[in-house]
C-alpha cells in the first residue's frame, strides 16, 4: 500500500472509519468534579474531527472511583447520572463525521490514595515502583467481582450516551494489565499463575459486556511488552490477543511500557525536567531554591526511558497481527506519513493511531493528506505527559511559561 491506501475508508469491528488514523486515548483533563466532559473536551473532539482523523479514542474514563487516577479531571462512568452529558459530546463528534469511542479504565495500584479518598487496589500487595509510597490492598473475590460489574455497567453507559464502542485499557500497568503480568500478579487462585488465570478477570469482563450488548463494539488496547522483571513479553502478548479475540474483542490496539518504566509508554529524547520539578507530585513541594540543584541531578539518576524513539511497538504489533484476524492498531512513536503508511504497508497493523502529534496539531490527518505536511511537528519534549498533573491537556513545546 501506498500513502494512499492509508486515506481509504476502513472498518473497525462494525465501525465505519474514514481512513485509517485513530487518535489514541488520551487523558485530557477536561472532567469536572464528577467526571463529566467539560465543554472545552468537546471543542477538541470538534477541532480533531474536523482536522480528518479517522477515529477519536477519548482519554481514559474511571468505572469506580478507587480505580480514578491521580491527574485532576480525569472522565468518569461511574454513574448513569454522566450519560446525558456524554451524550452531548457525542453528537457534537459524531456532526463533524468521526466515531468516538470510551477507553474505560481503572488505575489499580497506578494511583495515590491521597487523591482517590480510598486504598488502591491490586491483584497482589506488591508495591509499584513509581507509585511507591503506599502498598496496594491485594482483591478479595467479592472486590474482583465488583470490578467486572464496574466494566459492564460502564460499557452499557457508553452504549446509551452513544459511543461508537468501548476501548478496555489494559496496557501501561493498570489494573488489567496488573492482572495480567506476572511481575504484579502473584496470586494462587483462579485469577492468577497461570496465562488463563491472568486473564480471567478480562475474560469475564467481556462475557459480561456480550451478554448484555451483543455485539457492541468491544476494543482493547494491550501492551506488546513491558521492561518489568517477569513482566509482559511479546509471546504472552500474542496469546492475550488471541484469547482476546476468541472472548469477542473486536480490534487490538499494541502498546508497551508501565509508569514505572519512566518515559517508556511515551518516549522522548530526555526527561522534561522543567515540567517535572513544577508539576510532578514528588518534586513540586521542594523548595524552590533547591530545584536547580535536583534539576542537575534527576535525569542523572532518573532514566529517561528506553531506545529507540520511533516505532517501538511496530514489531510486537505485526506478531499479535500474524496470530489474529481482528483489526490491529499500533501506537507509538509513528509520527510521520511514511513510517504510518509503511507499517500498514508491509502488515504490521490494519490501524495506525497516535497520542503526541495530535496534541500539538488536531488537523495533522487533514494535513497529511493534503500533502501540506509529512511529518508531525511534535518534538517528544514530554511536557504534556507531566504538565497533565496540574493542568488540562495542550502542547507546551518545551518549554513553561512564566509563572508555572
Ligand atoms: C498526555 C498523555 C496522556 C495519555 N493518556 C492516555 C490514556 O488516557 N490512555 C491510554 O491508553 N494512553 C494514554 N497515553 C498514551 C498514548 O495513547 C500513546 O500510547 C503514547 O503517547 C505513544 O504514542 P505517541 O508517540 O503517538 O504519543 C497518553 C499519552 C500522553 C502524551
Amino acid at each position: 500500500m501506498g500513502s494512499s491506501g492509508i486515506f481509504e475508508p476502513a472498518n473497525i469491528g462494525g465501525i465505519a472509519l474514514r481512513n485509517r488514523f485513530i487518535r489514541s486515548a488520551t487523558h485530557e483533563g477536561m472532567g469536572d468534579g464528577d467526571g463529566a466532559p467539560l465543554e472545552s473536551l468537546e471543542k477538541l473532539y470538534v477541532r480533531l474531527a474536523r482536522g480528518g482523523v479517522g477515529a477519536i479514542v477519548t482519554g481514559y474514563a474511571g468505572v469506580l472511583q478507587q480505580g480514578r487516577c491521580n491527574f485532576p479531571g480525569m472522565l468518569m462512568i461511574d454513574d448513569d447520572e454522566l450519560v446525558p452529558a456524554y451524550r452531548r459530546l457525542v453528537g457534537a463528534v459524531h456532526r463533524e463525521g468521526a466515531p468516538l469511542i470510551l477507553q474505560i479504565a481503572h488505575c489499580g495500584r497506578q494511583t495515590r490514595s491521597m487523591v482517590t479518598g480510598m486504598c488502591t487496589v491490586a491483584p497482589s500487595p506488591v508495591r509499584d515502583g513509581y507509585y511507591s509510597e503506599e502498598a496496594p490492598q491485594e482483591l478479595t473475590e467479592a472486590g474482583i467481582r465488583e470490578i467486572i460489574d464496574a466494566f459492564v455497567d460502564a460499557a452499557a453507559r457508553a452504549k446509551t450516551a452513544g459511543f461508537d464502542g468501548v476501548q478496555l485499557h489494559m496496557a501501561h500497568g493498570y489494573l488489567l494489565a496488573q492482572f495480567l503480568s506476572g511481575h504484579s500478579n502473584r496470586r494462587r487462585d483462579r485469577w492468577g499463575g497461570s496465562l488463563e488465570n491472568r486473564f480471567r478477570i478480562v475474560s469475564e469482563i467481556m462475557g459480561g459486556i456480550r451478554k448484555r450488548l451483543g455485539d457492541y463494539p468491544v476494543l482493547a488496547k494491550i501492551n506488546g511488552y513491558d521492561g518489568m522483571p517477569g513482566g509482559m513479553r511479546v509471546g504472552e502478548a500474542v496469546k492475550i490477543a488471541m484469547m482476546l479475540e476468541v472472548a469477542g474483542c473486536s480490534a487490538v490496539e499494541v502498546s508497551s511500557g508501565t509508569i514505572a518504566e519512566g518515559l517508556a509508554i511515551m518516549r522522548g529524547p530526555k526527561l522534561p525536567m522543567e515540567a517535572v520539578l513544577a508539576a510532578n507530585f514528588k518534586f513540586k513541594s521542594i523548595p524552590r531554591m533547591l530545584k536547580p540543584v535536583m534539576g542537575r541531578i534527576l535525569p542523572v539518576v532518573v532514566p529517561s526511558g528506553p531506545k529507540p524513539l520511533s516505532g517501538y511497538n511496530l514489531e510486537a504489533s505485526r506478531a499479535v497481527r500474524a496470530a489474529v484476524s481482528i483489526p490491529v492498531v499500533v501506537v507509538g512513536g509513528l509520527h510521520t506519513l511514511a513510517e504510518s503508511s509503511r507499517a500498514i504497508g508491509d502488515g504490521a497493523a490494519d490501524f495506525v493511531s497516535m497520542s503526541r502529534p495530535f496534541i500539538i496539531e488536531p488537523s495533522l490527518v487533514r494535513k497529511y493528506e493534503e500533502g501540506r505536511q509529512a511529518a508531525s511537528k511534535c518534538t517528544m519534549c514530554n511536557y504534556c505527559t507531566i504538565m497533565i498533573e496540574k493542568e488540562p491537556l495542550r502542547c507546551w513545546n518545551g518549554r513553561l511559561p512564566q509563572g508555572v
